[in-house]
C-alpha cells in the first residue's frame, strides 16, 4: 500500500500532463480542420477588429459597415459595446449568418471595474496589496463578462515616470518590481484558473512596449531607449503579465528607437514571442495602424504588410489588412504562413474561451441583471477604496476627526457625483456613485454639522474646460462669480471648526490625451485655498488626482492632506471612513510626486551619477543639482502615512557571508508604537555598489504588508537570493556579480536601514 502511495504524485501528472497534450491536440486538429476550410478573405476577416459606435472612441477613425462585414466572414470580434442585447445580435450575425460560424470576440476596456467602479488603477498599486488588486479584476471580470464581453483591454502596464503623461492613472506608477506584481495580480483575477468558464475573460497587456515614456510626458509621441534600460526598468511589468497566461497583448502607439511598436518586428516577434515564449495574439491601438501612414511610413498595402510581417495579429478599428492583404499575399510581401499564423492564434483564444463549444456562453440576461451592481460588490468597493488612499501630511495628529461640531466640506469635487469614477469607466452609470459630502453625512449622522460650499470651479480656464468637458460636462461652471464663490465658502469655514477642503483635477484632466505641464491643483481651487487659509481654521485637504501633482503650498499650508486619487463608486463613503478613523489608512505613493515640473523625469531608481549630490552637506558646485530647486521629489516612491506610529528595529541577517547557492534571510522587527492598530508596508530595497555597469541607487525587491495593534511587534524576514541581485548589463547579459551588497529595509525609499553582506559566487 505504501509503495503505491509514493506513486500518486506522479500519476496525479502523468494524468495531468496526458490530459493537456490531449486538449492541445483536439484544439489543433479543430483549428486546422477549420482553416482548411477557410478562404483567404476569411482568414484575413479574422484579424479584423472593428468597434462599435456606443463605446470610447479615441481616434478620428471608425468602422462602417460592421453587421455587414460580420455577415461576410470579415471581423474576428467587436468592441465597444456591453448592451448585451446588441452583442447577441452580432454574435447572432456571426454564428448564423457567415459562411463558417466562427463566433467574435467581444473586447471592452474594462479598467477599474465595469458596471461596479473601483479605484483607479494607479490608486489599486498604492495600496501594495496583490490579493486586493487581484479581487478587483476578478469582479470586473464576472460583471464584464455577465454583458458580454469575453475580452477587457487592461491590464495596462506601462512603467511611467513621468507625472506630466495623463495615462498614470491608468498603471502602477514607476518601479518595475512592483509593476509585475500587479500585472500578475489583475492577469490572474481576469483570467482566473479557467478560460473557459463562462465568467473568466481574457486579459489583453498593453501598451506593449514603453508607452509610458512618452516624450515630454505627451502622448502618443515616440520613444528612444536603449535596451539596457528597457530590459532592466520597463520590461518586467509586461513579461510578468505574459508569464501569468494573458491572452493577448496590445501593441502600443509609440514609437520605439525609430519604428512604431504595432510594425517593430524585434518587439512583437523577437521580445514577445521569441524570448517570452507569448503564445497568444497580439492586436494594434486603437487605429495605430493607419497611423503608420500618418507616421510616414507608407501607403495601405505597405504598412498592413509591415505589421502583419512584424508580429501584429489583428488590427484594431482600420480597414487596411482588409483592403491589402489579398494582393500583399498575391505579390508576396506577405506569405501565406505569416497570415495563416496569426489567423490562427485568432482561433485558438476563441478555441480557450469556449466560443466554439458555445458562442452565446457569455450572453444570459439574466447574469446582466443578478450579478452586476451587487451590494458585495459595492461593499468590496468601497473596503478596496480605504486601502488605496495614502496619507501625505497629519501636522498634530489632525486626522481622524472627531465626529462632532461643525465640519465645513468645501470645493468643487466634494459633491460631484460625475467625478468621483475617474477616467477609463466606459460603462459606469456615474449616478451611482457616492460623493464625498454625501459619504461624510452618512457617517456623521446627526453627531456634528456639515456645511457645504462649493467654493470654485474645478478650473476657470475655459479652453482646459471645453477639452476635459469633450465627453461629459465633468467641469460646470457656477452661476456666480468666482470671487462670490470664494466669499461664501471663506462664510461657512468661519463657522466650523475644521474644514475639509475636496480639491483636484477633474476626473478627465488625467486619463488618454491628458498630459499636463501644470501638475499643480488648478488656479481657481487654489486661490480657494488661500481664502480658506486666512481664516486660520484647520484644512484638511482630500485631493482628487489621477497622476502625482505638485503640492507645494498646499504642503506647507493644510494641516493634513489626503490623497484619494479617484476612488469608484464608493469613495465617497470610504473618505469618511478614513477621515473619522473607522479605517487607518495604508497607502503608499508608487510614484514620486515632484516639487516642480522641472524635476520630471523623477523617480526613484535612477542610475547612479558620478558627481552625487548631498542635500545635506552640499553647497558646492559642479555636482548633478539644480540651482533652484532640490533633487529630492516632495514625496519619495513608498511614501504614505498612518494615524499611529511604525518603529524599525535594526536589520538581523542570517549570514553576512554567503554563497551562490544560499539564501539570505533579513529580518526587521517593527512595532506600532502609536494608538491606533493599523498597517504597514515594509519594503526592502537592495543597492549593488560595484557592478559591471552603473546601477541604480537602489531596487525594490519585496514588500510585505502587516497589520499591528497598537504595542504588537512583528518580525518581517525577507528571503533573498542571487536571483534578487541580477540586472541586465551593456551586453544584455541577465546576472548578478559576487561582492558586498546593501540591504535596506524601511517604510518608504527614503527612509531605510541598511546592513551589508558579501556574496560570492
Ligand atoms: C487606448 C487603449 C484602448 C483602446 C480601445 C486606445 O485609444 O490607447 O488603451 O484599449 O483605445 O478603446
Amino acid at each position: 500500500m505504501k509503495s503505491i502511495k509514493k506513486y500518486i504524485p506522479f500519476l496525479i501528472c502523468f494524468v495531468f500532463i496526458s490530459t493537456q497534450i490531449l486538449a492541445q491536440k483536439n484544439e489543433n486538429n479543430f483549428i486546422d480542420s477549420l482553416m482548411g476550410k477557410m478562404t483567404l478573405e476569411e482568414k484575413i476577416g479574422q484579424l479584423n477588429l472593428a468597434v462599435i459606435n456606443n463605446g470610447v472612441l479615441t481616434g478620428t477613425a471608425i468602422s462602417t459597415g460592421v453587421d455587414q462585414k460580420i455577415k461576410a466572414g470579415q471581423a474576428g470580434g467587436v468592441f465597444g459595446t456591453w448592451d448585451i442585447d446588441q452583442i447577441k445580435k452580432l454574435q447572432g450575425l456571426a454564428v448564423q449568418g457567415s459562411r463558417l460560424h466562427i463566433p467574435l470576440l467581444f473586447g471592452l476596456d474594462v479598467i477599474h471595474g465595469h458596471q461596479t467602479i473601483f479605484p483607479v488603477p494607479l490608486a489599486l498599486s498604492c495600496s501594495w496589496d496583490t490579493s486586493l488588486v487581484k479581487a478587483v479584476a476578478r469582479t470586473a471580470a464576472i460583471e464584464a463578462s455577465a454583458d458580454g464581453i469575453n475580452w477587457v483591454y487592461s491590464p495596462m502596464v506601462d512603467i511611467s515616470r513621468d507625472a506630466r503623461w495623463g495615462r498614470d492613472v491608468e498603471g502602477a506608477g514607476e518601479d518595475p518590481f512592483l509593476g509585475a506584481q500587479m500585472a500578475k495580480a489583475m492577469v490572474e483575477g481576469y483570467q482566473g484558473n479557467n478560460l473557459m468558464a463562462n465568467n473568466t475573460v481574457m486579459a489583453c497587456v498593453k501598451h506593449f512596449a514603453l508607452y509610458g515614456a512618452a516624450m515630454a510626458g505627451r502622448d502618443y509621441t515616440g520613444v528612444d531607449m536603449g535596451r539596457q534600460e528597457m530590459y532592466q526598468y520597463y520590461f518586467p511589468p509586461y513579461k510578468a503579465a505574459v508569464d501569468a497566461g494573458a491572452g493577448s497583448v496590445m501593441a502600443s502607439f509609440n514609437d520605439v528607437n525609430g519604428l512604431p511598436s504595432a510594425a517593430n518586428k524585434w518587439l512583437l516577434t523577437d521580445v514577445l514571442r521569441k524570448q517570452w515564449g507569448f503564445k497568444g495574439f497580439v492586436v494594434s491601438d486603437y487605429g495605430a495602424i493607419n497611423e503608420l501612414t500618418t507616421r510616414g511610413l507608407g501607403d495601405a498595402q505597405t504598412i498592413a504588410a509591415l505589421a502583419l510581417n512584424a508580429g501584429n495579429d489583428m488590427e484594431m478599428v482600420g480597414d487596411n489588412y482588409l483592403g491589402t492583404l489579398k494582393k500583399s499575399v498575391a505579390s508576396g510581401l506577405v506569405t501565406m504562413q505569416t497570415l495563416d499564423a496569426a489567423c490562427r492564434r485568432i482561433l485558438e483564444a476563441k478555441y480557450k474561451l469556449g466560443l466554439f463549444e458555445d458562442p452565446y456562453k457569455y450572453i444570459n440576461v439574466q447574469r446582466a441583471k443578478t450579478e452586476e451592481l451587487t451590494k458585495s460588490h459595492l461593499e468590496q468597493a468601497r473596503k478596496t477604496a480605504e486601502r488605496t488612499f495614502v496619507l501625505l501630511k497629519n501636522k498634530n495628529q489632525r486626522l481622524p476627526l472627531k465626529r462632532k461640531g461643525t465640519i465645513a466640506v468645501i470645493g468643487p469635487l466634494a459633491d460631484s457625483k460625475i467625478n468621483m469614477p475617474g477616467a477609463w469607466s466606459v460603462a459606469d452609470d456615474y449616478h451611482n456613485s457616492v460623493t464625498v459630502l454625501e459619504g461624510i453625512q452618512a457617517a456623521l449622522k446627526n453627531k456634528a454639522t456639515v456645511l457645504y460650499q462649493k467654493g470654485a470651479n474645478i478650473t476657470d480656464d475655459s479652453l482646459l474646460k471645453l477639452r476635459v468637458n469633450s465627453f461629459k460636462e465633468e467641469i460646470t461652471t457656477d452661476k456666480r462669480t468666482p470671487q462670490q464663490m470664494i466669499t461664501d465658502a471663506v462664510k461657512i469655514a468661519r463657522k466650523s471648526d475644521v474644514i475639509i477642503a475636496v480639491v483636484g483635477e477633474a476626473a478627465d484632466m488625467s486619463g488618454e490625451s491628458a498630459s499636463r505641464t501644470d501638475i499643480g491643483i488648478p488656479h481657481s481651487q487654489l486661490n480657494l485655498l488661500k481664502a480658506l487659509h486666512k481664516t486660520g481654521k484647520p484644512i484638511v485637504a482630500v485631493l482628487f488626482n489621477g497622476r502625482p501633482l505638485t503640492l507645494n503650498w498646499e504642503n506647507d499650508h493644510c494641516d493634513a492632506i489626503l490623497d484619494t486619487w479617484f476612488g469608484g463608486f464608493e469613495a465617497g463613503n470610504a473618505i469618511a471612513d478614513v477621515l473619522f478613523g473607522k479605517y487607518n489608512p495604508s497607502g503608499k505613493i508608487t510614484m514620486s510626486f515632484p516639487r516642480n515640473v522641472g524635476q520630471i523625469p523623477i523617480f526613484y531608481n535612477e542610475r547612479r551619477t558620478g558627481r552625487p549630490f548631498d542635500e545635506n552637506k552640499d553647497a558646492s558646485k559642479y555636482k548633478s543639482d539644480y540651482l533652484d530647486v532640490s533633487n529630492t521629489p516632495l514625496f519619495p516612491f513608498g511614501y504614505g502615512l498612518s494615524y499611529t506610529n511604525f518603529s524599525y528595529g535594526k536589520i538581523e541577517l542570517s549570514k553576512t557571508r554567503l554563497k551562490a547557492d544560499e539564501t539570505l534571510n533579513a529580518s526587521v522587527k517593527i512595532t506600532n508604537t502609536g494608538k491606533y492598530a493599523g498597517e504597514e508596508v515594509v519594503q526592502l530595497y537592495i543597492t549593488d555598489p560595484v557592478a559591471r555597469t552603473t546601477r541604480s541607487v537602489e531596487d525594490l525587491r519585496g514588500f510585505k504588508k502587516i497589520f499591528l495593534q497598537p504595542g504588537e511587534s512583528k518580525d518581517v524576514t525577507f528571503s533573498i537570493t542571487p536571483e534578487d541581485l541580477k540586472y541586465y548589463d551593456y551586453d544584455l547579459k541577465y546576472d548578478w556579480d559576487a561582492g558586498d551588497f546593501i540591504i535596506k529595509i524601511g517604510t518608504n525609499s527614503r527612509d531605510t536601514q541598511s546592513a551589508t553582506v558579501i556574496w560570492n559566487k
